[in-house]
């Protein structure tokens, strides 16, 4: 294994080239318990020495404050990083646990608007739809995203969390250079449908929580008991009570693998991403998140790591025998409307 620099992929069919593992920002402002803002800064420039260059964020994540947490960061860096960011979902500060999802014309004009502003940047380089309004037809909203493109103000478009068909039917508008949707160790409802269409189309597969949340590292069984009050994982399915310790038992395939690599839990389920994808064909960017420097130091070597046919046999079942969703509502998930 080695610490060096990160290969390329590239973003979409003919697309610009980014590092092989972008980096998930979201923890920094929002969702994972408190963050310290000087190891998150020391976080994104550790990763760009060592070759990331696709930052994830959202308009959601702490209501705008992680577009403007990381706004310094890209100015100071503009020309080496692909920006994405996303719209179409907002959380009531009244009530963290309620979604209010939008795809209409007029919202999204207003939130790429918004999102420019916070971030002080000219243009998006990659503009996710970041859930689905089943109220507004896919081609309706691709339509002003691709406006967006023309008026200079977004550069490539992406959808998160869209089935195959709706994935078609935006691609058909204009082209769809990234596909954001959780796959993981844990999560692999994509590689039925969604991820042969990405393949098909030219489209790359950005995978978010590619290490379970971090459940998969290991470093927590029980959200309940290991996380803060605020975090977010204490309200998901998965983690908590009889569910988190069936599922702490599946990560002991893991552990095998990675003692025989001389590795981590952790860096054995991103490697596991990357020879998945090779497995279906699809480019394949994942976008673990981390706040400290030396994990993305260790998370970037995992794309070094190749798994044997052995190996990949033994986490093979694991998935199927996840307990619990992976959100409490999965009507807001592409699997919810396949
Ligand atoms: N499109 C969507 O709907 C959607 C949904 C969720 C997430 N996302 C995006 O995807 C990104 C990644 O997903 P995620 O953050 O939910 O999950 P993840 O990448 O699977 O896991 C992140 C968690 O793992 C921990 N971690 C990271 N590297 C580690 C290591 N080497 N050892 C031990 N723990 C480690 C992090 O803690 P520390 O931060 O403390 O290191 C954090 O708690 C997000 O940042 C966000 O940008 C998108």
């Amino acid at each position: 294994m080695t610490n060096g620099r990160i290969g390329t992929a590239a973003l979409g069919d003919g697309g610009p080239q980014v590092g092989v593992q972008g980096l998930g920002c979201m923890g920094m402002s929002f969702a994972y318990g408190p963050a310290d803002a000087d190891a998150s800064r020391a976080t994104l420039e550790r990763a760009l020495e060592l070759g990331v260059t696709l930052y994830d964020t959202a308009d959601t994540y702490g209501a705008g404050d992680n577009e403007r947490f990381l706004a310094p960061f890209f100015k100071a860096h503009r020309d080496e990083v692909v920006i994405a960011t996303k719209f179409a979902l907002a959380i009531p500060p009244d009530d963290p646990t309620r979604r209010i999802i939008r795809n209409d014309p007029p919202y999204i004009r207003r939130c790429v608007e918004a999102s420019l502003k916070r971030l002080d940047v000219d243009v998006i380089d990659l503009y996710y739809m970041h859930r689905r309004d089943v109220n507004v037809p896919i081609e309706e909203t691709v339509g002003v995203m691709a406006e967006l493109v023309r008026e200079g103000k977004v550069k490539q478009l992406g959808l998160s969390e869209v089935t195959a068909d709706e994935l078609r039917a935006a691609h058909g508008v204009h082209p769809i250079a990234a596909v954001q949707s959780e796959w993981s160790l844990f999560s692999r409802d994509i590689e039925a449908k969604v991820v042969p269409a990405a393949h098909e189309l030219g489209v790359t597969l950005v995978p978010y929580s590619p290490l379970g949340r971090g459940f998969l590292t290991g470093s927590f069984a029980d959200a309940d008991q290991d996380l803060t009050s605020d975090d977010f994982r204490r309200r998901m399915p998965r983690f908590t009570g009889d569910n988190a310790a069936a599922n702490a038992a599946l990560l002991d395939p893991i552990r095998t693998v990675a003692e025989a690599h001389d590795a981590t839990l952790g860096q054995i389920a991103l490697a596991w991403v990357h020879q998945q994808a090779a497995v279906h064909g699809p480019k394949v960017v994942p976008i673990p998140g981390t706040r400290r420097p030396s994990r993305v130091e260790e998370n970037t070597t995992a794309t070094h790591i190749t798994l044997t046919e052995q190996e990949l046999t033994l986490l093979d079942p694991i998935a199927a025998r996840v307990a619990g969703p992976r959100y409490a509502d999965m009507a807001f998930t592409s699997a919810g409307r396949e």
